[in-house]
């Protein structure tokens, strides 16, 4: 049989997952991303542990493992099987008698899914972003959602994208971004690179709006420019104050521009509309 081509993604994904969490371990900048993350991700998470949840794009596990830590059934989704292989690991030894489903697919194909199966989707570090369709994607999201169920994503912050466009004076691939969001994320080897699609607020409201969901939470990550000045985040006192700083204008409009990524939670109705 011949071999399956796999995309650039998943090549990159699989290539780097063996080393995937040491790149972030002990970095200022990333500890205070996830600690930002998991903070918005309490605000969010339906109380009910009843809920089966799903980490899409769940890389190594870092949500995914949280959820089961926090006492929430969760199945593993991502298109690198490397990525699911050190899920696997970790599951088995930190929760031997778990029952997670570990899904090998992308976030293109997810017709393996019941409807209204999650009461909790979480999809970190922008999987909806490199789908090759992310509308059609987007929608099968909400279509695995049970009713009142919370969907939560991060994205690429299409109003951020525009630096790159001045720093290489390219004017026409400006006007190109702007109007489709799409560009391509950039790896050294050519055949890693893939495909990405940005995402304004305005579309993330949009594309709820679109599939009935409500907004609960939008959010630029980091609205301050924290990854630049990291040196600030390695004292403890003025990392508690710039959390609280963060937090305290992450949501505001004004402060969505200058984030790297978004971040949106949004509930699909508990009954039915009409
Ligand atoms: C930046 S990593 C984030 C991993 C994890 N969610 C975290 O926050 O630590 C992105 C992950 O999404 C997966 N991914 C990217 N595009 C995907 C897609 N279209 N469908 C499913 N998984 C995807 C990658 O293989 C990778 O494991």
């Amino acid at each position: 049989m011949a071999k399956r081509e796999r995309p650039g993604v998943e090549r990159y994904h699989d290539r780097v997952a063996g080393i995937y969490d040491t790149i972030y371990e002990g970095n200022p900048y990333w500890e205070m991303v996830f600690t930002l993350t998991w903070r918005h991700v309490r605000k969010v998470l339906p109380a009910e542990q009843s809920i089966r949840c799903l980490d899409v794009g769940c890389g190594t596990g870092r949500w995914g493992l949280k959820l089961w830590k926090s006492g929430y059934a969760t199945d593993f989704l991502d298109i690198s099987r490397k990525m699911l292989d050190q899920v696997e690991r970790k599951l088995a030894r930190d929760f031997p008698s778990n029952d997670a489903r570990i899904l090998h697919t992308g976030l293109d194909d997810l017709s393996e899914l019941p409807s209204a199966a999650y009461g909790f989707v979480i999809g970190q570090g922008d999987p909806l972003c490199s789908a090759q369709r992310p509308e059609r994607a987007f929608k099968e999201l909400t279509r695995i959602l049970a009713p009142g169920g919370v969907l939560m994503m991060s994205v690429d912050n299409t109003l951020a994208g525009v630096r790159h466009f001045f720093r290489e004076e390219d004017l026409p691939g400006l006007k190109r971004f702007l109007k489709t969001g799409r560009t391509h994320w950039v790896t050294d080897a050519e055949e890693e690179q893939y495909p990405i699609k940005t995402f304004t607020p305005d579309e993330i409201r949009a594309w709820c709006a679109g599939r009935g969901l409500e907004l609960l939470s939008l959010i630029g990550k980091t609205a301050l420019p924290l990854r630049r000045y990291q040196a600030l985040l390695k004292d403890r006192a003025s990392r508690e104050t710039l959390l609280r700083l963060e937090e305290s204008l992450h949501a505001k409009e004004a402060m969505l521009g200058g984030a790297a990524h978004l971040e949106f939670a949004a509930r699909k109705p508990a009954v039915a509309s009409g």
